[in-house]
């Protein structure tokens, strides 16, 4: 059978929504595909097609150690979030031995787009899937930040909630309905650029982690302001304000790089985005790498951004909102 899990972007909030502050999130029109069928033996066989930069990689697994040519950092980035999910999902919906695995994706992985929740959530829907079991959006998505939890240590349920449940959502961790969906008023078109990431999300939460212990006090105001401009960011986007949208977006960003999560080669395409004259900028994810949005009221500003990174030979393309969330497919042999 098929699973399909949009990718997301970070409006604003992320590193302080770790810290139980609003974020607000939203699903994109970029999806990643996991067919997953039951073997007759027991072996788990994964295969990657695009999902790291070079072309397709397969691990085989059995009960007592794995085998392919992988790198530790394909493990790192992509398998050990598709063994851990497994893992899990048999604990919850019950063993149903080997498996084949395959996924496609036409975004890398860690590239602040939500990659890894993606397959988190897609592997422990299709696991429950197949075991007979119809299980809620909202309980795929807290299964795969349990994945993500315990192969990165910490997670928001921010990535997993936003590729599960799709749309625009405010999330609140520290409250009972973690999950506000938001209706935009206009159609948001997003700019999107990847860069190679330089540290993974686990290194720039830890790193925000030690300057918020240096400096606590003042790493909170800013964490605060980070909240507070999350839910303006939500009620902007309610009103169909994208200047407002925009400018908070700027600011956020700006606070991520007093938190130190923003490199040199994200700020020039930043600045590539705002001299194209977008109305907001900003990285979205955990930084050092990864994606930076951009927003503007006007498409032919947007076009004009995109074709300046093409040309710089960037990575970058424009985006829709997705509100169709996780799907399931039956695939015809
Ligand atoms: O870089 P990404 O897409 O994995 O996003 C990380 C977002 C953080 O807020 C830094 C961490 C989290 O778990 O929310």
């Amino acid at each position: 059978m098929g699973i399909n899990v949009p990718l997301k972007v970070t409006i604003t909030g992320e590193h302080a929504v770790v810290y139980g502050y609003p974020a607000l999130v939203a699903a994109i029109n970029r999806r990643i595909a996991i067919k997953i069928c039951v073997r007759p033996d027991r072996e788990i066989r994964i295969t990657s097609r695009g999902v790291m930069i070079i072309g397709d990689i397969s691990l085989i697994c059995s009960e007592e150690s794995c085998r392919g040519d992988v790198s530790p950092d394909h493990v790192e980035r992509l398998f050990s979030y598709v063994l851990k999910a497994i893992e899990i999902a048999s604990k919850i919906f019950g063993d149903l031995g080997g498996l084949d695995i395959e996924i496609s994706s036409g975004v890398p992985v860690g590239s602040g787009l939500g990659t890894s929740a993606a397959i988190s959530a897609g592997v422990v829907a299709g696991y429950s899937y197949l075991a007979g079991r119809s299980v809620e959006r909202k309980d795929i998505a807290s299964i795969a930040r349990r994945v993500e939890i315990e192969v990165q240590g910490a997670a928001s349920p921010m990535d997993t909630g936003a590729v599960s449940l799709g749309g625009v959502l405010l999330v609140k961790p520290l409250e009972t309905e973690v999950f506000k969906r938001v209706e935009p008023k206009k159609a948001l078109e997003i700019l999107i650029a990847i860069t190679p990431k330089k540290r993974s999300t686990r290194e720039t939460v830890s790193m925000v982690r030690d300057l918020y212990n240096r400096r606590k006090t003042i790493v909170d105001h800013l964490m605060r302001a980070i909240g507070e401009i999350s839910e303006e960011a939500s009620k902007a986007l309610e009103e169909g304000d994208l200047k407002t949208l925009g400018e908070l977006m700027n600011i956020n960003h700006n606070i991520l790089r007093a938190l130190g999560v923003v490199d040199c080669e994200s700020e020039d395409i930043a600045e590539i985005m705002r001299t194209a004259g977008l109305e907001g900028v900003k990285i979205s994810g955990g930084g050092w790498g990864g994606a930076i949005i951009g927003i503007s009221r006007d498409r032919s500003r947007l076009e004009q951004a995109l074709n300046s990174l093409l040309e710089t030979g960037c990575t970058a393309f424009i985006s829709s909102i997705d509100f169709r969330g996780i799907e399931y497919e039956e695939i015809l042999k």
